[in-house]
C-alpha cells in the first residue's frame, strides 16, 4: 500500500472533538522577528509576563538544582512546594492541585468534571484556554457576553442548568483587567445550583489594586465547596518559562482532579524555583510596585495620544484606539515592539499592552505615537 493511503486511513480516525480544533498560534519568536525586520532590539509586551524576571533566589536555586538533580524524576507529590503554598493560604496540602502552569489545572477540572457533554460556562471574551480545553474534552461550551466590559454574573447564573459543571471566571478578567466585587459574587453564588463548580482564575491576583472590593477565592475555601481558585507562577513571580500553577479547592475535589494528573507533571527545577519565588516577598513587592507605576504611566500616556485605555487590576492594559488594531500591531511589530491586537477577542479597535520596565513602556509609547500617525 502507498504511504499516503496508509496515512489517510490513520487520519480519518481522528476524534471528532479534535478534528475541529484550531491549533494555537504562538507569537513570532523574538529571534525570527529580528532577522525578518532587520532590527536589533525586540520588546515583548504581548503575553503579560514579568519584565523584571523571577526572584534571584529562585534563579539561584534552579541553577543549583539543574547541576545536581536532573537525572532523577521530580517529587511527584511536590512536598515542599505544596507545603509552602498550603501555608500561604492556611489550607491543607490536600487542598492543592499543582499543574504544569495553571492551564493544566483548568484541563484537570474540565477532564474530571465535564468531559463528554457537561457544560462549561465562560464569558465572551475571556481567557481562551477555557473554551479550548472544553472543546478538547468534548464538553459543551456556553458563552455569556461581557456587560460593560465585566463578567455578566446574572446572565451566567441564568445560563446554568442541570448539565452545567463548571463556570470559569478570570478575575481579574483577561483582557479587560476588570474585577468582580465580593458582594456581587456572594449574590451570584447564592443564585447558583449546588452542583456547579465556580473557578475563580486569579492569574493576576497579585496585581489587584481594588483589593478590598475584589472577591478572593481564598475566602470561600472550607465555606463553600463549589468555589475553586487558581494561581500561577507565570505572572507576578516571573516563571512563565518553567510552567507552574495551582488550584486550591476542597480536598475531595482535589483528590478527583489528581486522578487525571500525570505523576511528574511539575518538573524538579520548576518546583524548587517556585518554592524560592514564594519566599522572596521583596521581589514580589518590587514587581507589583513597578507594575502599578508602569500602569499609571501607560494609562496617562495612552490618554494623551487620544486612545481610551481601561483602568486595570492586572499587569496589562486594554486600550481602545479608534483605529484598526491589526494595523497598529503590524506597524509596532516592524519597529520591534510586540503587543496584542484584540480582534480575535471581539475588540477590533483595541490592543492589549503588557506592562514592561520603565524603559520598555516609554519606548512603547514613543513607537505607538508614531504608528498611530501612520495608521490614520
Ligand atoms: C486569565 C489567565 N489564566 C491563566 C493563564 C495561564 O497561566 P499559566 O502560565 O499558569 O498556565 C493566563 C495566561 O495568560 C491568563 O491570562
Amino acid at each position: 500500500m502507498d504511504y499516503k493511503e496508509i496515512l489517510s486511513s490513520i487520519i480519518e480516525n481522528i476524534s471528532p472533538a479534535v478534528a475541529d480544533l484550531v491549533p494555537y498560534q504562538p507569537g513570532k519568536p523574538i529571534e525570527e522577528l529580528k532577522r525578518e525586520y532587520g532590527i536589533d532590539e525586540v520588546i515583548k509586551l504581548a503575553s503579560n509576563e514579568n519584565p523584571f524576571g523571577p526572584s534571584p533566589m529562585a534563579i539561584k536555586a534552579a541553577v543549583e538544582a539543574m547541576s545536581t538533580n536532573i537525572h532523577r524524576y521530580p517529587d511527584g507529590g511536590a512536598y515542599y512546594l505544596k507545603k509552602a503554598i498550603a501555608s500561604l493560604w492556611t489550607v491543607s496540602m490536600d487542598n492543592i492541585v499543582l499543574g504544569n502552569g495553571s492551564n493544566e489545572v483548568i484541563q484537570f477540572l474540565i477532564h474530571t468534571f465535564s468531559a463528554n457533554g457537561g457544560e462549561v460556562i465562560s464569558s465572551d471574551p475571556a481567557f481562551l484556554v477555557y473554551r479550548k480545553m472544553a472543546q478538547i474534552f468534548g464538553a459543551k461550551n456556553v458563552f455569556v457576553p461581557l456587560k460593560d466590559n465585566r463578567h455578566n454574573l446574572a446572565e451566567i447564573a441564568r445560563n446554568t442548568n442541570k448539565n452545567t459543571r463548571i463556570i470559569f471566571l478570570d478575575n481579574p478578567h483577561n483582557p479587560t483587567g476588570t474585577i468582580i466585587k465580593s458582594w456581587e459574587f456572594d449574590e451570584f453564588l447564592a443564585s447558583l445550583p449546588r452542583h456547579v463548580i465556580v473557578c475563580l482564575d486569579e492569574a493576576y491576583g497579585e496585581f489587584v489594586r481594588d483589593y478590598d472590593d475584589n472577591v478572593w477565592g481564598s475566602d470561600y475555601i472550607k465555606k463553600d465547596p463549589r468555589v475553586v481558585f487558581l494561581r500561577t507562577f507565570s505572572k507576578a513571580y516571573g516563571l512563565s518559562g518553567l510552567r507552574v500553577g495551582y488550584g486550591v479547592m476542597d480536598e475531595a475535589i482535589a483528590e478527583r482532579c489528581n486522578k487525571v494528573r500525570q505523576p511528574f507533571n511539575v518538573n524538579s527545577i520548576a518546583q524548587i524555583a517556585a518554592f524560592y519565588a514564594l519566599k522572596d516577598k521583596k521581589h514580589l513587592e518590587y514587581t507589583v510596585k513597578m507594575t502599578h507605576k508602569g500602569a499609571d504611566f501607560l494609562y496617562d500616556r495612552l490618554l494623551r495620544i487620544g486612545f481610551s485605555p481601561m483602568r486595570t487590576n492586572t499587569n496589562f492594559i486594554l486600550t481602545h484606539t479608534g483605529l484598526d488594531a491589526r494595523s497598529i500591531y503590524e506597524n509596532m511589530l516592524r519597529k520591534g515592539i510586540i503587543i496584542r491586537a484584540m480582534n480575535s477577542y471581539g475588540f477590533p479597535n483595541s490592543v492589549r499592552i503588557s506592562i514592561g520596565t520603565e524603559e520598555e513602556n516609554r519606548k512603547c509609547i514613543d513607537v505607538l505615537t508614531d504608528c498611530q500617525c501612520g495608521c490614520i
